[in-house]
């Protein structure tokens, strides 16, 4: 019997990274950040100057990527690169690399690997239909795309990076839209997922949402 899943999905700066984590580390399980892998590969990509929307060439870097997980740091070729992938320019580029079907087949087994015991919870867009169709409990969380800027926006900011409001607004409607209306694994929630709009909710709250959905869900099972 495979271990336990929990998928988490949802759009960019919904609050799916601090949430997901969080909800892992009350239940002791591993936790999966898919969307670094396609940071990672958009960020290895641009560093060789390699299109982000080349096909071939960006499967080739997905298949070959060997990122190092280390005391909470991300390293790629010997480079510590936990900051350098959150950039704004690298979450474009991904977005774009994204789109490609054969970066995400070429991402898919790297991701099931993470499933281990005692648990997951994995963060993305395609982890309840696609990854982990046979999740014990889907979530998709939501927030107003003003909040979602808003985080967005404070999120940089406390890290040093500079950032514009009305260009973060803007640059996360048009990546909402090249997430949803792509045709490989467009950002959806699953039939079976349980939606969750945190605009008014803080971390807190949602993670005691999502663990109050568990219980009844092994309950119910
Ligand atoms: O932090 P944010 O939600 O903006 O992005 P992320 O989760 O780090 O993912 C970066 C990009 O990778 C997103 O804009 C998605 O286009 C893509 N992605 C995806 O297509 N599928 C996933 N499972 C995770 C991320």
């Amino acid at each position: 019997m495979p271990c336990e899943v929990i998928a988490i999905d949802g759009p960019t700066a919904s609050g799916k990274g601090t949430v997901a984590s969080l909800v892992a580390e009350r239940l002791g399980f591993h936790y999966l950040d898919s969307g670094a892998l396609y940071r990672l590969t958009a960020y290895a990509a641009l560093k060789h100057g390699v299109d982000p929307d080349d096909e071939t060439a960006c499967e080739a870097i997905a298949r070959g990527l060997a990122p190092e997980f280390r005391g909470g740091r991300i390293f790629l070729e010997g480079e510590d690169v936990t900051s350098a992938i959150r950039a704004e320019a690298v979450g474009i580029a991904a977005s774009r690399t994204a789109a490609l079907p054969a970066v995400r087949r070429a991402l898919l087994s790297v991701q099931r690997a993470a499933r281990r015991a005692p648990g997951l919870v994995a963060d993305g867009r395609d982890m309840a239909y696609v990854v982990f169709p046979d999740a014990s409990l889907k979530v998709f969380l939501t927030a107003s795309p003003r909040a979602r800027a808003q985080r967005r926006y404070k999120q940089l900011i406390d890290k040093g990076i500079s950032a514009n409001l009305c260009d973060l607004t803007r640059d996360l409607s048009e990546r909402d839209r090249r997430d949803r209306e792509r045709a490989a694994a467009p950002c959806l929630p699953a039939l079976d997922a349980h939606i969750l709009d945190n605009s008014g909710l803080t971390i807190e709250e949602t993670v005691a949402v999502i663990l109050a959905w568990r219980e009844r869900a092994r309950a119910a099972a």
